[in-house]
């Protein structure tokens, strides 16, 4: 009697990580190669890759405008098109206004839903506006000057985005735009920020390190593009106040410092394998003090 039990158990198990793994392909939506029980994350699991960079390969390796993936075991719909990106996250927003993390009960604004999330994001924007802003320049000011004297900074090109990738969940059925596929309430959506920050049709000769490419005069790439806050009503609430002191931070430690690479050979980056986009280890870096 075990026996059938066991077995019938057995099947039941194999059909459902079956009917799992095969969504897209039943769906007709190009699929990324998966490996069960990882999906798309074994060398994140094995703690090889951040999650940020094994979605931007798989980005790369398509050309599609949206390609299927599995988050470990939870299929996601990985959008590559710009168009379709700000599709999801700006013109269609009421389709996809939510990231899927969290519970019904979240009470922190990132991963908070509907309307819950809105009434608090109502709450809270005042907090950050040019008002407020303009009265914590002074304090800002003065722990950039204390940051000075404990710095041990790290300086990445602004197009390093700190969330390497977006979220969202869709909370409507959406069709795809010029597509027949129809993306169903519920399904998790990826956009690859890395992906599109470093892809050339956006920003030509992507790995040059090119801070005048967004000067007024030059600005040869994709505004739309572009999103290291996020896009949206729904981007970084504090993608200002944030702007602000990093630009101050790094006035301060270039007005009083000489920055040279700790080690006289090429920088590699690695990062870490969380979610957030951090160097392994910190980026290192001597500073030595300008004699005025
Ligand atoms: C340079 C530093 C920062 C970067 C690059 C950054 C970037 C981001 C990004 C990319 C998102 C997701 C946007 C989207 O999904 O479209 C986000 C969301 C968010 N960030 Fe930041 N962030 C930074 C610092 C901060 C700080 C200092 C705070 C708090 C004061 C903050 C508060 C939030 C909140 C609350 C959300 C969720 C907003 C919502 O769902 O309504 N961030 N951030």
């Amino acid at each position: 009697m075990w026996f059938i039990l066991l077995s019938l158990a057995i099947v039941a198990l194999t059909c459902l990580i079956y009917n799992q793994y095969t969504f897209w392909s039943r769906n007709g939506v190009p699929g990324d190669k998966h490996l069960i029980p990882f999906g798309s994350l074994k060398e994140t699991v094995f703690g090889k890759k951040a999650t940020g960079l094994v979605i931007h390969n798989i980005y790369k390796h398509h050309k599609e405008p949206f390609v299927g993936v599995y988050m470990l075991f939870q299929p996601a719909l990985l959008i590559r098109d710009v168009e379709l990106v700000r599709n999801v996250l700006v013109q269609d927003f009421n389709s996809f206004h939510d990231r899927g993390t969290g519970t019904k009960v979240t009470i922190e604004l990132f991963s908070m839903r509907g309307a819950s999330w809105k009434t608090l994001r109502a709450k809270l924007t005042p907090l950050f506006s040019t008002g407020k802003l303009k009265s914590i320049l002074t304090s800002v000011n003065e722990v950039g000057d204390r940051m000075l004297n404990h710095i041990n900074t790290q300086l990445v090109e602004s197009k390093y985005p700190g969330l390497p990738f977006l979220n969202r969940e869709c909370t409507q059925d959406y069709k795809i735009p010029n597509s027949d596929y129809t993306v169903k309430k519920g399904t998790s959506v990826i956009i690859s920020v890395l992906g599109l920050h470093y892809d050339p049709e956006n920003f030509p000769d992507p790995m040059k390190f090119d801070p005048p490419r967004f000067s007024e005069e030059q600005h040869n790439y994709n505004a739309d593009a572009y999103m290291p806050f996020g896009e949206g009503p729904r981007p970084c609430i504090a993608r200002r106040m944030c702007s602000i002191n990093s630009k101050i931070a790094v006035i301060k430690v270039l007005a009083n410092f000489n920055i040279a690479p700790k080690e006289h050979k090429e920088i590699e980056i690695d990062f870490s394998p969380g979610v957030a986009f951090i160097p392994k280890g910190g980026l290192q870096m001597k500073l030595t003090k300008k004699i005025k």
